[in-house]
């Protein structure tokens, strides 16, 4: 994801595809809500809402006359948000969008049940001042629920071929993560790891009962991947290579790395050995091969506003 000055298409729409579908069971989610506890009918602010991937899901379980406002950046965002929850099939739910930043959203203080987000904190310069207007909003008793992940762990190069690639090689990749992971914080594009920091991001906010699990559902891929989840997620790795978007954004992971302190021929050593290895999973993937449980730790952090 490029910065402000050199971002070419509206933030994160080139992880909106199919692969987003599939980020979470629904039992799971049914004991997630029903460990929060929500009153019915409630009030749903969603912060960083993007297209309302997140949003559905919440509204299927709530009551009729609940209301979920999506909040975005991106108008383009929020008028697919807006399409996505008139389908959802919630009668009565009252759905509504505001355009604003995450750190200054135009709306009264404690005025919902539950304000939540999912994969925004990773992408912000300030978390914890977004986490300070998020707790603003909400009701005194109402709850945070943040969905953040640590994505270091998918970025490492660990799969089944770990064990026919030169151990230099895997060593390089898994410096590059880390150069990048630490250098996109450095250039205040957020923290990948975020998901490690939210427990305590959450207490300093002053919120109370924190509680923290994680997501059940790994995004496995294996022979002979044959269901939609297994093609979404290989779909979305070609589309990214062949469009050079997300991990294949060259210049994007170029001047990451460099603010990771990595040096100009160590990264060019180290993209040679990402696109390899690539093109390795790709050919391993061709022939029955390749194979991986996904390599994602989805962290989900719940505290509430206290007195
Ligand atoms: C990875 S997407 C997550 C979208 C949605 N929560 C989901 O899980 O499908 C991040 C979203 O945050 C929005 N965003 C990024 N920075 C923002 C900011 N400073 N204020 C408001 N929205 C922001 C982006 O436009 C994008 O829609």
């Amino acid at each position: 994801m490029s910065d402000e000055a050199t971002r070419r298409m509206p933030h994160s729409a080139e992880y909106f595809g199919a692969e987003r579908d599939y980020f979470w069971n629904a039992d799971y989610l049914d004991l997630l809500f029903g460990r929060l506890g929500l009153p019915q009918p409630a009030a749903i602010l969603d912060v960083g809402c993007g297209e309302g991937h997140w949003a559905r899901l919440i509204a299927r379980r709530l009551s009729p006359s609940s209301s979920v406002t999506g909040v975005d950046r991106e108008a383009v965002h929020l008028a697919a948000f807006e399409r996505g929850l008139a389908t959802t099939e919630t009668a009565g739910l009252s759905v509504s969008t505001l355009q604003a930043s995450a750190y200054d959203i135009p709306a009264p203080s404690a005025t919902f049940d539950l304000v939540t987000c999912q994969t925004l904190l990773l992408h912000l310069r300030e978390p914890a001042k977004a986490l300070g207007e998020m707790k603003r909003l909400v009701k005194l008793g109402g709850q945070i629920l943040c969905v953040e992940p640590n994505n270091l762990v998918g970025r490492l190069p660990i799969s089944s071929l770990m064990s026919v690639m030169p151990v230099d090689e895997v060593v390089r990749l898994s410096e590059f993560a880390l150069r990048y992971v630490i250098g996109r914080a450095r250039r205040g594009l957020g923290d990948e790891t975020i998901g490690e920091s939210l427990p305590g991001l959450l207490a300093e906010a002053g919120l109370q009962d924190i509680r923290v699990w994680l997501c059940d559902r790994a995004a496995a891929v294996f022979p002979p991947y044959d269901t939609a989840e297994q093609a979404a997620l290989l779909d979305a790795g070609r589309r990214w290579r062949r469009e050079g978007l997300g991990p294949f954004d060259k210049a994007e992971m170029r001047s990451c790395v460099l603010a990771g302190e990595g040096s100009e021929a160590f990264f060019e050593r180290a993209w040679a050995d990402y696109l390899r290895l690539d093109d390795r999973i790709a050919e391993a993937a061709a022939n029955g091969r390749w194979h991986t449980a996904g390599g994602t730790l989805f962290y989900v952090a719940a505290g509430r506003r206290g007195p």
